[in-house]
């Protein structure tokens, strides 16, 4: 069937991978590029269509690859750019799109940038970052604070100024100001696009233009003394150390580079804004800005259907037409989704994700309920866990669970080598074991992808909710042509009863238990935490 005026990225399914983790190819503990390319044909086959790695460039891995030395390498460790040329022919090969990391707000300090920059105040680097004078009695020159604990302004003793960095001192913040960091950084996109690569997810997108005044953020009224649980940064309103709306010529700027390439190519943005009205405004002002802004709400929303339903009502409601809305339920700084939800509501959410309209971005071993790992304080990794311990992401971090081997097909180093320990049930999750079960999570994954790779009214069907569903339901219907399916998803831990009338639909395609589904004298029973796709 046709896919009228629809992108590529528009009816995908989006698998991150976190190099470090999903297959190590040489043995050293440490994921790399080969291990990726060893490992496609499992995701052509589980039905994706596209990868995002994040960052494999040259780094001294203080925040483990989000803190790169060179935006046109690779870092030894994950391999060589001849290996990076060869995942992408594979992937391209196996009909897989490949989307690659953008860091754009701050480099590593060890990048010939901030070499030349903090060599001397003279340097034309100099104000490709941004350096500050102390205020007069020495202190910084302003509150603003970093992501990851503390003040936001390390001293740089031998040119006797500030630098900001919005994470830790290692990851110094370029002035997107100066025209000549803007050219560099979109020579870094020609770069890859040369190269081939399909998009890029561009980190933490909203931060990079500031207040060019540098002013203190106001206070967060109400943070007192609660704030710990939620990390010293909350203490302020953040607005004028991000998301300044001069950040939306940087993006439209964007934008006319990749549209210069053919075919069509994706930006993505890592955008954590919460206020609907200025999340949309990351679209451009005539759909000119980033493709698509990644949207958060559903990581962090109660788990209760008339809270998803409203998220998921508002986000239709605020997007201007054309707009092609995402979804995300997790990925590398979130806990695992199975440990957040548990192992039923897992399968909730793994329906919720490929059903609604938009593109889903999966996280991998999520497809196999890995849960959140323990990490020992000890074996700590994340440089925002070694500042606020109980903020750690190692934990969502840890190897993919391949079999049920002493390192889960991950590694052929010993199990004590590997960068991050493995999970204790490893013998009970992992791909091998689950492809086995005609109902294990990832056979409900393989189903749901190919319903939705299948059926236009998945990928690329209008969303409208139902209304008078039991308390507990969230249902909507998606329709294409004279194609409408309902999905029905039963949030509570109690069963539902509903007529099928009231759900539209009347053939069960799928049920999250991948059984039959219970349907009684003309009314559709849901198990607790049941979900249900159904066509006419
Ligand atoms: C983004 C990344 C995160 C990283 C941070 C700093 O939020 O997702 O992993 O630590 O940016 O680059």
């Amino acid at each position: 069937m046709e896919k009228p005026d629809l992108l590529w990225w528009q009816t995908a399914v989006i698998y991150q991978i976190y190099p470090r983790s999903f297959q190590d190819s040489n043995g050293d503990g440490v994921g790399d590029l080969p291990g990726i390319t060893e490992r496609l044909p499992y995701l052509a086959d589980l039905g994706v269509d596209a990868i995002w790695i994040s960052p494999f460039y040259t780094s001294p891995m203080a925040d483990f690859g989000y803190d790169v030395a060179d935006y046109t390498d690779v870092d030894p460790l994950f391999g060589t750019l001849a290996d990076f040329d060869e995942l992408l022919a594979t992937a391209h090969g196996l009909g897989l799109k490949v989307i690659i990391d953008i860091v754009p707000n701050h480099t590593s300090d060890q990048h010939a940038w901030f070499l030349e920059s903090r060599s001397s105040k003279s340097n034309p680097k100099r104000d490709w970052y941004v350096w500050r004078d102390a205020k007069p009695d020495g202190f910084p020159p302003n509150n603003w604070l970093s992501a990851f604990g503390g003040g936001a302004w390390e001293w740089d003793e031998a040119t006797d100024q500030y630098y900001l960095h919005t994470f830790i001192p290692e990851q110094p913040d370029l002035n997107w100001r100066n025209p000549e960091v803007v050219e560099a950084m979109h020579d870094v996109y020609r770069f890859w696009l040369d190269r081939g690569v399909d998009g890029f997810r561009i980190d933490v997108a909203h931060r990079i233009m500031k207040d060019p005044d540098l002013r203190d953020n106001p206070p967060k009224p109400g943070a007192d003394g609660n704030f710990k649980s939620m990390g010293e940064y909350e203490i302020q309103h953040h607005i004028h150390d991000m998301g300044h709306p001069d950040v939306h010529d940087v993006y439209r700027d964007v934008r006319a580079v990749v549209d210069g390439y053919d075919p069509p190519r994706v930006t993505i943005g890592e955008v954590h804004i919460f206020d609907w009205e200025e999340w949309v405004r990351y679209y451009g002002t005539n759909l000119d800005g980033m493709h698509m802004p990644f949207n958060f709400t559903l990581l962090y929303v109660p788990w209760d259907a008339a809270e998803v339903r409203a998220r998921v009502d508002e986000l239709e409601a605020v997007l201007p037409a054309g707009a092609w809305p995402s979804y995300v339920l997790g990925n590398h700084d979130e806990p695992r989704l199975a440990t957040r939800f548990g192992p039923e509501r897992a399968r909730l959410a793994a329906m919720l994700l490929l059903t609604l309209r938009g593109t889903p971005t999966m996280y991998y071993g999520d497809e196999i309920g890995m849960t959140e790992v323990p990490i020992a304080p000890e074996d700590q990794q994340d440089p925002w866990a070694l500042r606020e311990p109980e903020l750690g992401r190692d934990g969502c971090r840890t190897p993919m669970q391949w079999d049920s081997s002493a390192t889960a097909g991950f590694s052929a180093a010993e199990p004590d080598d590997l960068w991050l320990p493995l999970t204790a049930d490893v013998t009970m999750v992992n791909v091998e074991v689950a492809d086995r079960s005609d109902t294990s999570i990832l056979t409900l994954y393989r189903r749901l992808l190919s319903l939705r790779r299948d059926r236009p009214a998945l990928h690329l069907g209008s969303y409208a909710p139902i209304d008078g569903l039991p308390d507990g339901v969230f249902g909507f219907v998606r329709s294409h042509g004279s194609e409408p399916l309902s999905v029905v998803l039963n949030f509570a831990d109690e069963p539902a009863t509903m007529p099928l009338q009231a759900v539209g639909g009347t053939t069960p395609l799928i049920s999250t238990q991948l059984e039959p589904v219970h349907i009684d004298g003309g009314r559709l029973v849901l198990e607790p935490n049941e979900g249900v796709v159904l066509g006419s």
